[in-house]
């Protein structure tokens, strides 16, 4: 399988072979011998139109850990964008001074497609709008695999803000590529999984076994999860603040609600929380949160070698 000079855009581009295979070379980069070298002379160009804590500092750390360096920008506004330089016209820029790939978060769903046509270089969609966010989706499945085992025949449940948040559309994307997999999507109607990726499990439920349904209430369903993968309410991308601040009180999980969850549930969560997990799961067996954000490192450490061509 060919990774070397590939762009990862979207969970649709990747097969399910690509993403096990991807997931089983971490090991290959974790136990290099030459880990620190692997990437010499390699230039990642940071194009980041939006905030990032994780997706930033593991691919900064990434690159660096495989010897490489990095550049770009985390703030837009020190950039010619404020001039009104196209999104095009900067990706063009960066790809001509030599950069060997591009990372780009952009609060535009497509911005990350758009980068890809407009660079020679191969770029990785870190974000984009609400829309895709696949190497989330790939340290996801690494975290959930790692948990449980296995991909197929999970029960997973995702909650919160399903209509802007874009982990939860890659790994929908991601989940209907494995068999028998059970979706619970939890939230309220108005935050609901978009109709057109619903409409995907639909079809996928008469291939792959999969099953789905949308649901209210995490009580309801917290005893019959093998993953319980929660999310923010994104305060960014809703338009009436009384709105969203209504929207954030509606979930939130505690310790005391997890009496009679299966012994091997984990709670995930991209990162950040803000109200829905209170501090007190933090200390439960369940929670995985925190071990999920730094599988993060590893996970694209694997992904810039396999795309720089280090490793195969
Ligand atoms: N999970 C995630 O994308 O976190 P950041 O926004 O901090 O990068």
């Amino acid at each position: 399988m060919i990774f070397k000079g590939r762009d990862i855009i979207s969970m649709n581009d990747l097969s399910r072979d690509e993403i096990d295979y991807i997931l089983a070379r971490v090991p290959a980069i974790q136990n290099h011998p030459d880990k620190s070298s692997l990437c010499r002379n390699k230039v990642s160009a940071m194009l980041f139109f939006e905030p990032s804590t994780r997706t930033r500092t593991s691919f900064e750390v990434a690159m660096r850990n495989l010897g490489g360096e990095i550049g770009g920008f985390y703030d837009a506004n020190i950039t010619s964008t404020v001039k009104d330089e196209s999104l095009w016209d900067t990706v063009k820029m960066h790809d001509g001074y030599g950069f060997d790939i591009i990372v780009i978060r952009h609060h535009l769903k497509g911005a990350a497609r758009v980068a890809a046509e407009a660079a020679d270089a191969p770029v990785i969609n870190a974000g984009d709008g609400p829309n895709q966010h696949p190497t989330q989706t790939l340290l996801d499945l690494y975290s959930i695999r790692e948990t449980q085992g296995r991909l197929d025949g999970l029960c997973v449940a995702m909650v919160g803000d399903l209509v802007n948040g874009r982990t939860v559309h890659s790994l929908t994307e991601a989940l209907l590529k494995y068999q028998d997999c059970r979706l619970i999507f939890i939230s309220p109607r108005d935050l609901a999984m978009p109709r057109a990726l619903v409409d995907k499990c639909a079809r996928a439920s008469q291939k792959r076994g999969i099953s789905f349904i949308e649901a209210r209430r995490i009580e309801d369903h917290i005893a019959d999860v093998d993953i319980l993968y929660m999310t923010r309410i994104q305060m960014e991308r809703l338009q009436e603040r009384a709105l969203a601040e209504k929207f954030r009180s509606i979930y939130r999980l505690e310790a005391g609600m997890l009496n009679k969850v299966r012994p091997n549930m984990k709670i995930m969560h991209p990162l950040p929380r803000v109200t829905e997990i209170a501090q007190d799961v933090d200390e439960t067996p369940y929670a995985y949160y925190f071990q999920q954000a730094r599988n993060g490192l590893l996970v694209r450490e694997t992904l810039l070698a396999l795309i720089l061509g280090a490793i195969t």
